[in-house]
């Protein structure tokens, strides 16, 4: 039995961070078929109805069907603690961040928040995250166990700390984050839709003994993602010369202990030295762009332009709680201000593909997920692109369907997600 939504469909045959609006297609009066889990076809609605006479009917009129948004760098834990004031990143992870990551050692209170975090990811109609969890191994057993029961393919990692540069209460071991991740892979990666990555915090939180011991667990998993934050803030950068002061630069630290690859994903990436640039450029390791959180947090300006002209694989990422906003709508139009900072705007077909197919690629699920496609499977989202006021008077002006997108992107929220579909079946 197949389903068949009906509305305005946008997808991608190409990359339009390299290509342009060339690369999306857009049919104003479209369908899309699903059945078993996955897109079956895409096309006009006329002739998709014609080879579906059976199927249920989903109208969503003017609705805007896409791939559903994926968040490439969550960190789930932080959910309650998402919008606190007045901190850069050190004082904010010592004074926010730690105490609240502290209390998932009661695994009553990690259930709770991950049900309530994928209640509002998918409320924003986002379908995949590759989150971080906390410490704490029942941290991750919540996480995955919320996304399998909603279907969805979601990836996620033990948060591994044991240097006294974390507080007492919030460190393992370098054996015990050894222990943990392979008992944590054995229990989760690969079952369903879920995948396991390795996640050393950062090299300041970590022993190079930790880094090392994670380092031979990637070697030994080498298909899970690896990922970590990399040159957020200059302050971090100067504590973290400090701390390993043989090393070349941030990534070097990485590098050294086996924690560098094309499965490796690297939230921020900010401050870059050029050797770090070309290393990355070089191996295809993944870039997680954090653009609310990098205004929030006061970490800096993302060369996006730069860094995807010379060919870098970058997905687009809330990074909730440093990040202000569960929504990918909010973080496209983040994205878009720190273009117009560094003087290259990003087009709405760019931005829509950050949160989608880029993601999906930084993730290494890009023949699964992020795009609409036979064969990909059917996660999507329904979007109005009148969902308010605001937005639908300035919309109503459009001459073109980027026109019509745009003011969705910089003025929506989960009030424009119409519905949610996962793995072929309405979430929302
Ligand atoms: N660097 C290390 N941990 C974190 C975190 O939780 N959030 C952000 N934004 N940066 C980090
Ligand atoms: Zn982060």
């Amino acid at each position: 039995m197949h389903d068949l939504l009906l509305g305005q469909v946008l997808y991608f045959t190409g990359d339009p961070l390299i290509e342009g609006p060339a690369a999306a297609r857009h049919i104003r009066r479209g369908a899309v078929a699903l059945a078993d889990g996955r897109i079956t076809a895409v096309g006009e609605a006329e002739a998709l109805r014609a080879a579906h006479p059976q199927a249920r009917v989903h109208d969503y009129g003017a609705g805007l069907i896409s791939a559903g948004f994926i968040d490439a760098h969550v960190h789930y834990p932080q959910t309650a603690i998402i919008a606190s004031w007045g901190k850069r990143l050190i004082d904010w992870l010592n004074h926010y961040t730690f105490p609240e990551e502290m209390r998932f050692a009661d695994p009553a209170h990690a259930n709770e928040i991950a049900a309530r975090y994928f209640d509002l990811a998918i409320a924003h109609g986002t379908t995949s995250m590759c989150s971080y969890c906390t410490i704490h191994p029942e941290s991750v057993d919540a996480f995955f166990t919320e996304a399998q029961a909603r279907g969805m393919r979601a990836l996620a990692g033990k948060t591994c700390m044991d240097r006294d540069t974390a507080p007492e209460g919030l460190r393992d071991t370098a054996q015990a984050a050894y222990d943990q991740s392979k008992a944590l892979i054995g229990r989760w990666h690969g079952v369903d839709r879920l995948g396991y990555v390795l996640t050393p915090r950062f090299a300041p939180t970590s022993t190079p003994a930790q880094l090392s011991a994670l380092g031979a667990l990637w070697a030994e998993q080498p298909d899970c993602l690896m990922q970590t934050h990399l040159s957020e803030q200059v302050d971090e950068i100067a504590w973290v010369k400090s701390l390993y002061p043989q090393a070349r630069d941030y990534l070097d630290i990485y590098e050294t202990h086996g924690l560098m690859g094309e499965r490796a994903v690297f939230g921020h990436a900010i401050h870059l030295e050029p050797r770090e640039r070309a290393r990355i450029l070089e191996t295809g390791a993944a870039l997680a762009h954090c653009p609310t959180s990098n205004t929030f947090i006061g970490s800096g300006l993302f060369d996006m332009a730069g860094l995807v002209a010379a060919g870098a694989v970058v997905g687009l990422a809330t990074d909730t709680g440093g990040g202000s906003s569960f929504s990918m709508l909010r973080t496209m139009a983040a994205a878009y201000e720190i273009a117009q900072l560094n003087h290259h705007p990003l087009h709405p077909a760019a931005l829509w593909w950050l949160a989608t197919g880029a993601s999906a690629r930084a993730l290494r699920i890009e023949d699964k997920v992020g795009n609409l496609a036979p064969g990909m499977e059917a996660d999507l989202v329904v979007i109005d692109l009148a969902s308010t006021p605001a937005i639908a008077q300035r919309a109503a002006r459009a001459e073109d369907i980027w026109e019509a997108i745009f003011p969705t992107i910089m003025m929506g929220d989960d009030r424009a997600v119409t519905s949610v579909w996962i793995g072929g079946r309405k979430a929302r």
